[in-house]
């Protein structure tokens, strides 16, 4: 079994391979791609799809989950959202390469990560478990769609910019659509081309919705004091006091090694996850 760190170098050397910057577009993309993420998405698809033990290549869905994460982060940033002049300490890609590019390049990400799921199902096709190939294909692209569009990350967006989440019930909805549903497809893409049961579907979108949970309420414990300076963050530490929010941070980890138990799926890495997430360095 790999470590965390051997999971991100895989995932780092798929990257620099993806995209060919042959036109300014395709410079931007991979300029995108390749600026210092954390992966979290992709490694969590490799981590599902290990932890299952069918030994299943996984990596074009983990690049898909990666895609549909840049493509949002690149929106988000763009002078009509969040105008946001910086990126993972860089200049943001429309700073860059200019708001069109980054527009395009934003949405292309989308249909190329529709792409790569499409692949990883030929390669399913190729695997001892080929029968379950073309159902794990059609759910993967039915739930990436959910996940990215009008259901999902577009709709949470939305909110975020149109209207204010004052209460938690608010706050809850907008992170789920904002930022959980792409942590959920990563979790239903390994687990659908790493050969889990189509019948476990639901409970692995619970597991999903507790690391996302877990993964914000951390993300907003750190960021506690530059948000209170700005009036309009969305924050659960700000929400909730930051005692609160420690113990919902503690909830939501035991909630998550707890289904990770039930679906057979914790390994000494998931375990290395719910550490982290708990630790607030
Ligand atoms: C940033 O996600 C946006 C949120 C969901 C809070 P990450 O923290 O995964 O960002 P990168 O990819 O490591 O920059
Ligand atoms: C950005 O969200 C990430 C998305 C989910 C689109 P935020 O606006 O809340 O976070 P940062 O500060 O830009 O990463
Ligand atoms: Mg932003």
């Amino acid at each position: 079994m790999k470590t965390l760190l051997e999971f991100k170098d895989e995932v780092e050397e798929a990257l620099q391979g993806a995209f060919s910057g042959d036109t300014l577009l395709g410079e931007a993309i991979s300029a995108a791609l390749l600026s210092e993420g954390k992966r979290i998405r992709p490694i969590l698809v490799h981590l599902v799809s290990d932890a299952l033990g069918q030994r299943m290549p996984v990596m074009p869905a983990a690049l898909a989950s990666e895609y549909f994460h840049t493509a949002s982060l690149i929106a988000d940033d763009l002078p009509c959202m969040d105008n946001d002049d910086f990126r993972r300490d860089k200049p943001s890609l429309h700073k860059l390469y200019g708001e069109r590019v980054a527009l395009l390049a934003s949405y292309a990400l989308i249909s190329e990560g529709f792409l790569q799921i499409e692949k990883n199902g030929a390669l399913m096709r190729t695997t001892h478990l080929k029968e379950q190939a073309f159902e794990a294909t059609t759910i993967a692209l039915a739930s990436a769609s959910n996940s990215c569009g009008i259901r999902g990350a577009v709709l949470g967006q939305f909110y975020d910019l149109e209207r204010s989440s004052s209460t938690l019930l608010e706050l809850e909805e907008v992170i789920y659509l904002k930022t959980i549903v792409l942590f959920e497809g990563a979790f239903i893409l390994g687990w659908l081309f790493g050969g889990g049961e189509f019948s476990k579907l639901e409970a692995v979108k619970r597991l999903a919705k507790h690391f996302g949970m877990a993964f914000q309420i951390r993300d907003d414990l750190l960021d506690f004091g530059q948000d209170k300076k700005r009036e309009s963050a969305a924050n659960f530490a700000i929400t909730l006091g930051k005692e609160e929010a420690f113990s919902r941070l503690n909830t939501e980890v035991n909630a998550f090694l707890g289904l990770l138990k039930e679906l057979n799926l914790l390994t000494p890495a998931f375990k290395e996850i719910g550490d982290r997430l708990r630790s607030l360095t």
